[in-house]
């Protein structure tokens, strides 16, 4: 187990190159299943999910790779169809080889994902996505059974708008015989790169970047090479840390348009942020105003960066409102917030900010990949020293973060402990 060591007050200034998107990886990396063969995918972030998915995929049969940010898939050969409780326990995603396994291959076994540390991740609309397409599922002994001769197009609305159950079901829908339609499919750029990937790979796909999504099923695919997005998580976890400490920071390789919900939000906090291109540079100089946010799908404010606007209101003049709509109970960093001196009421589906805090260091516990952030961003504001444990969390989503904060002026190190 390592932890994080964390001197506070500091400032971050200076710049920081903004990894592939994590999620984006997670959906391209199964696409290998669907033809087989060479694939690079450019951009990949060096992370612990990538490594985790990598094993699966290994354990199918595919070789993978990371040769710095290029992962090689060599999908030639699959001799397996089954994602174990081992992997998928690791990581939820691992639920994405369901979709491409049935469709190329007729069969799939996978274990059924467990719940997370905020709140009950459901795979109703994953599973009812590929009946929908013909798939015979069974559930037993805690495994997902797949079978099917050859998928049907059909419609498929989801009922939620769920990036997962997109992903898995469309990585169905494009070797199926005859049009899908998906209706209510999600809007992620994550998604929206899947899609994209999968049309170079000879999918026939309209309505990219839409909630109705045409799909015209075709016989087989070629691999193909693809860059990865940047992530925008990361990048909205670095601008939001660096408001936090009034620095002045400079984002690269980041998309502007993943992020204009985010960088609204910071600009009515009272930060200056300077968007040229593939840029963003970021200044505060004073206490943020208290703003409020409510999570949505995308384009709304991505819940996978509530915590990070949490941990910056601690700082805000006035108290603020933040609500998850999506995962009601994402709330789990406050208690580790509070022992740095956070004053924070969990309500339903919300918490309430007072601001205007004086923090002081402490030893916190990561609970989640994005709490996790918040926590050591929390930390880098508070006076004195901080431990936080459990960093396997962070180092699923997050490249080298003690590298690149320490680049900005924080001062953090990375210790082994047996603690936990
Ligand atoms: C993806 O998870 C992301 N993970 C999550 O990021 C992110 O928080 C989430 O989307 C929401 O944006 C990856 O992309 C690997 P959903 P996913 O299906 O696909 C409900 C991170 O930090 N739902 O879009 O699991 C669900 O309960 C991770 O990188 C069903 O009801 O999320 C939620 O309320 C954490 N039935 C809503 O839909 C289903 O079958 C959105 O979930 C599936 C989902």
């Amino acid at each position: 187990m390592d932890k994080f060591i964390v001197e506070g007050p500091v400032r971050l200034q200076g710049t920081v190159t903004v990894s592939g998107a994590k999620n984006a990886s997670l959906a391209l990396m199964p696409a290998c299943l669907l033809a087989p063969g060479i694939y690079h995918l450019g951009n990949t972030p060096n992370n612990r999910d990538v490594w985790t998915f990598s094993r699966l995929l290994g354990s199918l049969g595919v070789h993978a790779e990371l040769n710095s940010n290029t992962l090689f898939l060599d999908s030639s050969t699959i001799t397996s169809y089954e994602a174990p409780y081992d992997h998928v326990k690791k990581m939820r995603a691992s639920i994405y080889v369901l979709g491409p396994l049935v469709a190329r291959y007729g069969q799939a076994r996978v274990s059924l994902p467990g719940g997370c540390n905020f709140g009950p991740r459901p795979v109703d609309l994953h599973l009812k996505g590929l009946e929908r397409l013909g798939a015979k599922i069974e559930v037993e002994g805690g495994y997902i059974v797949a079978t099917a001769d050859r998928l049907q197009g059909n419609h498929v609305h989801f009922d939620v708008s769920s990036v997962g159950a997109t992903v898995n079901v469309l990585m169905a829908a494009v070797l199926a015989k005859g049009q899908s339609v998906f209706t209510n499919a999600a809007l992620e750029p994550e998604v929206t790169a899947l899609a994209r990937m999968l049309v170079k790979m000879g999918a026939r796909i309209e309505g990219i970047g839409t909630t109705t999504l045409e799909i015209e099923g075709v016989d087989t695919l070629k691999p193909v090479n693809e860059e990865t997005i940047p992530d925008r998580i990361e990048a909205a976890t670095y601008l939001i840390a660096a408001a936090m400490t009034r620095g002045d920071v400079t984002l690269k390789n980041v998309n502007p348009y993943h992020l204009a919900a985010v960088v609204q939000k910071l600009e009515e906090s009272g930060a200056e942020l300077d968007v040229t291109g593939e840029t963003i540079r970021i200044t505060m100089n004073d206490a943020p105003n208290a703003v409020d946010i409510t999570t949505a799908p995308y384009p709304g404010y991505p819940t996978d960066a509530q915590a990070q606007w949490a941990a910056y209101m601690m700082l805000a003049n006035g108290a603020s409102t933040i609500k998850d709509t999506i995962y009601p109970t994402r709330f789990g960093y406050v208690p580790e917030l509070h022992r740095l001196g956070a004053e924070i009421e969990v309500t339903d589906g919300a918490c309430v900010v007072k601001g205007g805090r004086r923090l002081t260091g402490a030893t916190v516990m990561s609970s989640d990949l994005r709490a996790s952030a918040s926590l050591v961003m929390a930390a880098m504001v508070s006076e004195g020293r901080s431990e936080i444990l459990r960093v396997y969390h962070i180092d699923r989503g997050y490249e080298a973060i003690e590298r690149r904060l320490t680049a900005l002026g924080a001062v953090i190190r990375r210790e082994h402990t047996e603690e936990y």
